[in-house]
């Protein structure tokens, strides 16, 4: 009997076995899947968990894991990004008015489908001076999937951060919104969509933005530069040629290269330049560079000074190997320089000079670990970009006070570079693969970080609001390569997705 019941339940358990390990696969792969699905509609504030770099939460009701709390019940009295603005009672200095279309561009003698900002792409320069009120009125003519403007660098109050979703609803077609921000920074910048932006940016809803320093520069020739790839073509400011500078011999030449595309982009020059500024911001004492190139990430940005020659010559920039810059009197060319085998190292580029804040004590320190694996993002299988080794959206939210000192740690195991970029802020790079810093300060708001790099940067938390930190290849964005930081006690009433249709990537 007892054989009897043995080889019965034998055969019961290779009927059940197969069936117990298939549930032990599939039951916690459909709770991957499961936790890995976003609402219909959701707030950034209750993507993930919170992160509070090491400090204790002193506002347990804000932010958490969107399926395990409803965080509109707060109990802590929430200020809201909406009111982070500039005095309305504040007339403009430099008012804008900007509208976007739907159109064909042509490009390259190619017709590709894009988008307009007042029928051209790029869009108009935007050009004010440090402290003037800049007002642009956006007003979307046809762009279907809606349009938001993200002013890219500058540090605006949150409410004009222009993000969908997360400090304001996309702007329907036939919609309208103003922005309004104090140009309190000097330097090159840019604008562009931040709905739906990988698609928008690379089909052109874009523009350049500069902002003059109080005291003017000392250049006699200023002139932006917009990299932008179109289907394929490799362009500057909207043009597959060589883009023409004139320059009288001695003269000085500000070169303004903006590098709106995915990937990180070199520049390197026929003559010796000094990099001026990086990301809108100075270098302390820059001296003159031969034989080395500049790497810039993804939506990053570097001022070039170099001078007109003489003896009816020309300057030639390579803005990557397929588009140039010619610096000189007209008709002059000069044959392209072999691209550098060596990169300007910012890391020990210019003069030490004060940070204006101590970054070594820290009132908060965090992660941002970017790996690679495989798993589920939005109910879909695949490898997928993960941040501290969590998949979007169960992500990050990282949360600061007014005030602190806030130092990151980024480094990335994906295997791929990734251009880092945080919102609302200017981080100071401390060290990179533990090696500390030892030039001019090097500010960035786009960060070029490679596979197998480490970052450890700094910046204070000076302005409040909810702000993304994500990388700046857009396609990664959309791949879930997003998180948020937020300062305690604020919260977004957007949300992503829902009848508005908000989808900042
Ligand atoms: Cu150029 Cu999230 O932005
Ligand atoms: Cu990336």
């Amino acid at each position: 009997m007892s054989s009897d019941f043995g080889r019965r339940g034998r055969r019961v358990l290779k009927v059940l076995l197969p069936i117990l390990a298939t549930v032990a696969i599939v039951a916690p792969l459909a709770w991957l899947w499961q936790d890995s699905r976003v609402p219909a509609s959701y707030s950034v504030m209750e993507m993930g968990y919170l992160d509070y770099g090491g400090r204790a939460a002193t506002d347990p009701g804000a932010g958490g894991h969107m399926h395990s709390h409803d965080h509109s019940k707060a109990s802590a009295p929430v200020r809201s990004v909406t009111n982070m603005i500039v005095d309305p009672a504040r007339p403009a200095d430099v008012r804008v008015d900007l509208v976007t279309r739907q159109e064909t561009l042509a490009i390259a003698d190619r017709s590709l489908s894009g988008f307009t900002i007042n029928g051209t792409s790029p869009g108009p320069e935007i050009r004010a001076t440090q402290g003037e009120l800049i007002e642009v009125h956006l007003r979307n003519e046809s762009v279907a999937d809606g349009v938001t403007l993200h002013w890219h660098g500058v540090d605006v109050p949150s409410a004009m951060d222009g993000v969908a979703g997360v400090t304001q609803d996309a702007v329907p077609v036939g919609g309208q919104f103003t922005y309004r921000f104090v140009a309190e920074q000097a330097g090159s910048f840019w604008y562009h969509s931040h709905q739906v932006s990988n698609p928008q940016v690379a089909g052109g809803l874009l523009g350049s933005l500069v902002i003059m320093p109080k005291s003017g520069i000392t250049q006699q020739v200023d002139v932006s530069a917009i990299a932008h790839t179109y289907g394929g073509v490799r362009t500057i400011n909207g043009k597959d040629d060589d883009l023409h500078v004139p320059a009288h011999p001695g003269e000085r030449v500000r070169v303004r290269v903006i590098n709106t595309d995915n990937g990180p982009m070199k520049i390197w020059s026929s003559g010796a330049y000094r990099l001026l500024a990086v990301d809108g911001t100075d270098v302390y004492r820059p001296t003159e560079v031969s034989g080395s190139s500049v790497t810039l990430t993804a939506g990053a940005r570097a001022d070039l000074e170099v001078r007109g020659p003489g003896n009816g010559e020309a300057v030639r920039i390579q803005l990557s190997k397929s588009s140039a810059m010619i610096i000189g009197p007209a008709g002059a060319d000069v044959p392209a320089p072999p691209q550098p085998d060596t990169d300007l190292d910012l890391l020990a580029y210019g003069s030490p000079a004060p940070l204006g804040f101590d970054p070594a004590h820290p009132t908060r320190r965090f992660d941002y670990l970017i790996g690679r694996r495989p798993g589920f993002v939005k109910g879909r299988p695949g490898m997928w970009w993960s941040i501290n080794g969590h998949l979007f959206p169960n992500v990050p939210m990282y949360v600061v006070r007014e005030g602190d000192v806030v130092v990151v740690h980024i480094e990335n195991r994906s295997g791929e570079v990734h251009p880092m970029h945080l919102h609302g802020h200017h981080v100071v790079v401390l060290a990179r693969n533990g090696v500390r810093a030892t030039g001019s300060p090097w500010w960035v708001d786009s960060l070029n970080v490679l596979a197998n790099q480490s970052y450890d940067v700094a910046f204070v938390a000076n302005n409040p609001g909810v702000w993304m930190d994500h990388c700046h290849n857009l396609k990664h964005a959309a791949q879930g390569m997003v998180a948020h930081l937020m300062y305690e006690g604020f919260a977004t009433p957007y949300r992503i997705a829902g009848p508005t249709d908000n989808q900042p990537e």
